[in-house]
């Protein structure tokens, strides 16, 4: 080719005009607000050289129209494209706030949808890295169809390959649905917020003052609504915690996670396991110590961490493979079941049976939560969405009781009758319809009321109960339980289990699909 001609010329001028566009001046103005440009963003995600751009020259023509003017840009605001992230394929966008705030118009959403539809037809997953001031509101209607058209396409590949939002500046009005329809949504302090209507709206309709930050930063998505599942302190952190978590995926439904080269092996015997949950019931402890010793060591990633701690959800590794845990939390309201638990434990559980990831539940539940609040906001209705996911999944399902497991809890956290295909107890494990106090108040109320010392007769019930109901060798010897193990050998009776379930393979009945309850 000749590099001098006039056709080389043109392509030429056409990189320089596309540099031009990305000033340092522009990056300056991101960087003063603690935040990085999309191109230093796609930089930090992808390997080294590896990030192919496509669509760079698409353009939206400059316009006038009686409500402000369209300045042309090469990329309309958005940059596209795939590349290797560990190696392995990712396609992503990242939202330019430099070119008109990130703002979508019809060219930025067509950009978005081509390379999430190559994403499904690739069968790799999709990261979206947000930074936009919403609807482009000089094209109107067509922007807002534009979004319509990245939710259908959220929509369709949900379920068969993993959807990442990675917001990393303002999301506002309807844009908060694709994050929302992801699997799983990023967000950094400070720097990021997210909201269906603003600060202004919420003056100017219910004349609350509140800020950007206090209505929707990332704190608040993710300790109190549960939007956002993993939140970092700066953007570098935020990437670098995605990719990450892509360690543990498979790249979609029809591929099993990559197992790690080095498997780290089965200790025969860890007595650790046997001190940490305490002889005294009523005794808390932090279930991540139980977690931390039966997985491989550091592999423990733990995802909605801030919001309702008392179910930790996360994925680890167990000799290399990749698990999904479902653990009750006895450090945070004893750990029994409220709304907020349910909804994060069924969305977990529906994503891993979605990839093809094992779950192991780590039991130890008294019970749903009690009171007027939970019944009145449903925990019928939602404490539903934990049983139906855990039924509806086909993946292979473990679980092991530490200690109580009670009623319609102990159903629930993937009991033998709902699909459980090796359920192991340890010999602290107290399975009953009620816990001890409970059973005795309704069974014993006139014995106890009659009675000229009933506590000490209440203590003689409550011992009793606990020695010959709430234990783990009935449920063993009617097959409820298929073992009662030492807590020491839990890591290798589980590797084994999940070695012999990797082939399960469940039908379920035809159907367009099952109603959960929403
Ligand atoms: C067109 C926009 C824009 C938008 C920002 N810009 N948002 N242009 N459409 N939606 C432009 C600004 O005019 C400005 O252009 C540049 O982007 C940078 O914006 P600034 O305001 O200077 O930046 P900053 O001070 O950081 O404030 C950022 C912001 C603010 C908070 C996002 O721009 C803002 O409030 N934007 C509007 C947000 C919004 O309400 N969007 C619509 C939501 S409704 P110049 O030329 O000056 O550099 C929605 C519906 C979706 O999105 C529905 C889907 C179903």
């Amino acid at each position: 080719m000749d590099t001098n001609g006039k056709l080389f010329r043109k392509f030429i001028e056409r990189e320089d005009r596309l540099n031009q566009q990305y000033t340092a001046e522009l990056a300056k103005k991101q960087h003063n607000k603690g935040k990085l440009t999309a191109r230093e963003r796609i930089d930090l995600l992808f390997d080294k050289d590896t990030f192919e751009e496509i669509d760079a020259f698409v353009t939206t023509a400059s316009t006038t129209s009686s409500f402000g003017t369209i300045k042309e840009s090469y990329g309309d605001g958005v940059i596209v494209g795939h590349g290797k992230v560990s190696g392995r394929l990712i396609f992503a966008y990242a939202q330019d706030f430099i070119v008109m705030g990130g703002s979508l118009g019809v060219v930025h959403a067509q950009k978005i949808s081509k390379i999430q539809q190559m994403a499904l037809k690739m069968g790799a997953p999709i990261i979206g890295l947000i930074d936009s001031g919403g609807a482009r509101i000089q094209e109107g209607i067509a922007s807002l169809a534009g979004y319509a058209s990245i939710f259908n396409n959220n929509i369709n590949s949900s379920g068969v390959i993993p959807q990442i939002s990675v917001i990393m500046g303002p999301a506002a009005g309807g844009a908060v649905y694709s994050p929302a329809l992801t699997d799983f949504v990023f967000m950094t302090n400070k720097t990021s917020y997210m909201f269906v209507t603003g600060p202004s709206v919420v003056k100017e309709v219910l004349n609350e003052d509140v800020t950007n930050d206090e209505l929707g930063g990332a704190e608040v998505h993710a300790k109190k609504s549960g939007v956002a599942h993993m939140i970092y302190e700066d953007e570098e952190q935020t990437i670098l915690g995605v990719i990450k978590l892509l360690t543990y995926f498979p790249s979609n439904n029809v591929e099993n996670p990559p197992v790690m080269v080095e498997p780290c092996g089965m200790d025969e015997v860890n007595e650790k396991l046997r001190d940490i949950v305490p002889d005294d019931p009523n005794k808390p402890y932090d279930v991540k110590e139980v977690i931390h010793q039966i997985v491989d060591p550091d592999s423990f990633h733990e995802t909605s961490q801030y919001f309702a701690q008392n179910l930790v959800v996360g994925f680890a590794r167990l000799d290399g493979s990749t698990i999904g845990i479902i653990a009750n939390q006895p450090k945070v309201l004893a750990g029994t079941l409220d709304i907020n638990s349910s909804v994060k434990g069924a969305r977990f559980i529906r994503f891993c049976d979605s990839f093809n990831i094992p779950l192991l539940t780590l039991e130890d539940v008294p019970g749903f939560l009690p009171g007027i609040d939970q019944e009145h906001m449903g925990i019928i209705r939602n404490g539903a969405k934990m049983l139906y996911a855990y039924t509806e999944a086909t993946v292979p399902k473990i679980t092991v009781i530490m200690r109580k497991s009670y009623g319609g809890a102990y159903i629930v956290m993937n009991s033998k009758n709902i699909g459980g295909d090796f359920n192991f107890a340890w010999p602290t494990a107290e399975i009953a319809v009620m816990g001890p106090d409970g059973a005795v108040a309704v069974l014993y109320r006139r014995e106890l009321a009659a009675s000229e010392d009933p506590d000490a007769l209440k203590k003689d019930l409550v011992k009793t109960y606990r020695d010959e109901i709430a234990n783990p060798y009935i449920a063993d010897e009617k097959g409820y339980i298929d073992e009662v193990i030492d807590p020491a050998i839990t890591r290798k009776k589980l590797i084994i289990a999940f070695e012999a379930l990797q082939n399960k393979h469940v039908s379920a009945p035809a159907k367009k699909h099952g109603n959960i309850p929403l």
